[in-house]
């Protein structure tokens, strides 16, 4: 009897091959949910792709609302700006909607400072003040712009982005994003405050510089 050739270990591997070239749907974003709302437990364990539901009879207007972002940030720590997360962690009711905004207040020339978000792209929308946001793409180019109340700026999904308070005044900005959890990459803290830290001789060399500024940076974050 003659085998059958799509079962045979050769074709496994290579018909597996094929599927993986193929293209896939697109994913942007956080995933579709499957029912109206989903109010997250964070008592139980997120599992793989957000938390579970809260029992939806338990579920009542105070889960989709959140005062989080109203009120003024402390902006006298170092980068003098300060961040104020509407997150599916601080806002269960963001649960599988895929959205979430920060609130971002800048000291006079404050900057938040070099960051990623790998799971969204993001608006800035300026209320307050005079803001410099910009990007830097993969190819490094750096787009840039300064913006005034009302105007918006857009960071493409996972690049290394700022925002800095250009006017005299405090500034305000709104940022949001597809993602209910974003994730958020800050460049100084990431490289400079990791724990446990990455090791000198690797930032000397991608820095090209002495052992010296190494322990300067890494003395600003407290490690
Ligand atoms: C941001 O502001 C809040 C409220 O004023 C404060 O509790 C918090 O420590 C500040 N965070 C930073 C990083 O300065």
């Amino acid at each position: 009897m003659m085998k059958n050739p799509s079962t045979s270990p050769f074709c496994m591997l290579s018909c597996l091959i094929v599927l993986l070239a193929l293209p896939l749907p697109p994913l942007l974003a956080d995933p579709d949910s499957l029912q109206d709302f989903c109010v997250a437990d964070l008592s139980a364990s997120a599992s793989g792709n957000g938390f579970p539901c809260k029992p939806a009879s338990k579920v009542s207007s105070d889960d989709f609302f959140f005062d989080g972002l109203s009120k003024e940030g402390d902006t006298t720590g170092i980068f003098g700006t300060n961040l104020t997360s509407a997150n599916v962690l601080s806002f269960p009711g963001l649960n599988t909607l895929g959205v979430s905004m920060n609130r971002v207040d800048f000291a006079p020339g404050g900057v938040n400072p070099l960051h990623s978000h790998p799971r969204a792209s993001e608006t800035v929308l300026v209320i307050k003040g005079r803001l410099l946001v910009g990007f830097v793409t993969t190819g490094n180019v750096y787009f840039s712009k300064v913006l005034r109340p009302g105007q918006l700026f857009v960071i493409p999904k996972g690049l290394v982005h700022f925002q800095r308070n250009v006017g005299k005044n405090k500034a305000l900005a709104f940022t949001s994003f597809n993602s209910q959890l974003p994730g958020a990459a800050v460049l100084p803290l990431n490289l400079f405050a990791s724990k446990p830290s990455i090791p000198n001789n690797v930032l000397r060399k991608t820095f090209q510089v002495e052992d010296s500024v190494v322990n300067s940076i890494k003395s600003k974050f407290g490690s």
